[in-house]
């Protein structure tokens, strides 16, 4: 549904998307992760046709963004970083009239309204001036504008921003629901958001695509992925780090804690023991007679790898 080919932006002599490619088939949802300034809402921009790419290709459903500008984008719904709002309209009013912008036929606008109404939890407000609606609900307004026309394609940057976690969690939901039979892009900077609702993420940092993939491949390639958690007792810390370090299926051992009566280590494998390490240290565990209070292995953290791989000082 989506493809991008070595897509770039220039703003002057400031390079803020640097030949990015990916695609997004239907019935899949793809994170935008990147610290602050990285290029994610430059790069949503230009999916949406909101602003000219400096060079690159960008098709919506097999129609070209800049050839087949209005084909490209009836397909597309979007929500904006900093969404506008006609504050003197009422809620309802609102989101009639962007379902009128977007052609949806007279016989079908009612529909639409209550449906969009209904999806982003507006009920309670629908009469409601926008401008009295606290920050959350005027967010869910403009979730609300993106899906009105049912959009096979969606665009949403950083949709649960100021919501509460009730809400977060509903937007969640609701963004993995639909994916099932749309091409959706979001971004975030809440990374479980990432593990809760997306089928693939892509991490940008300084205009470049630096890692992609499900988001069980990305906490994979986190430093301390596969490592062991040891806690145990029955023999001096010290004592445990030394019989651990004797073992050929351990590389590495980082004690976290450590006192007269054990230890609680991270235990890294030897290459291409992965799969023999937690038996290795349970066994030395068994035969030295410790008592072991918890073992586990770490699955990695996507936030440990976004540390671990994005540079902070982006506005440079
Ligand atoms: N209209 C513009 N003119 C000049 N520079 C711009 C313009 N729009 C964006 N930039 C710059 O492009 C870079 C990327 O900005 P962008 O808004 O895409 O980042 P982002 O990844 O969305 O960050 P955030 O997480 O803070 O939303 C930044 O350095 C920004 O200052
Ligand atoms: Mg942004």
């Amino acid at each position: 549904m989506i493809e991008v080919k070595n897509l770039r932006k220039e703003f002057g002599s400031k390079v803020a998307v640097d030949g990015i490619s990916f695609e997004v088939k239907k019935g899949e949802v793809l994170g935008f992760l990147g610290p602050n300034g990285a290029g994610k809402s430059t790069t949503m921009r230009m999916v949406t046709g909101f602003l000219p790419a400096t060079a690159g290709k960008i098709s919506v459903g097999g129609a070209d963004i800049e050839e087949n500008e209005i084909q490209a984008k009836s397909r597309i719904g979007y929500l904006p970083e900093n969404a506008p709002l006609y504050s003197d309209m009422t809620v309802e009013g609102f989101l009639r009239f962007c379902a009128e912008m977007r052609r949806v036929p007279d016989s079908e606008l009612d529909d639409a309204v209550d449906r969009a109404i209904e999806t982003c939890f507006l009920e309670k407000v629908r009469r409601q001036s926008v401008d009295t609606l606290s920050k959350g609900f005027r967010h869910r307004t403009c979730l609300a504008q993106s899906i009105i026309h049912d959009p096979e394609v969606l665009i949403l940057d950083e949709p649960t921003d100021g919501l509460d976690p009730n809400q977060k969690h509903e937007v969640r939901n609701l963004i993995k629901r639909m994916g099932e039979e749309k091409a959706i892009i979001f971004s975030t900077h809440i990374l479980e958001e990432v593990e809760a609702s997306c089928s693939r993420a892509i991490i940008i940092d300084r205009g470049a695509i630096i890692a992609d993939g499900t988001p069980d491949y990305l906490k994979g390639r986190a430093k301390n992925a596969g490592s062991l958690i040891l806690r145990a007792t029955g023999l001096p810390g010290s004592g445990i780090e030394g019989e651990l370090k004797k073992l050929g299926e351990v590389s590495e051992v980082d004690v976290l804690k450590s006192n007269d009566d054990g230890i609680t280590a991270r235990v890294r494998a030897a290459s291409g023991k992965d799969g023999d390490l937690a038996a290795a240290v349970f066994g030395m565990a068994t035969a030295k007679n410790l008592t072991v209070e918890e073992l586990r292995v770490e699955e990695g953290r996507l936030d440990e790898l976004f540390r671990e791989i994005t540079r902070t000082d982006t506005e440079d």
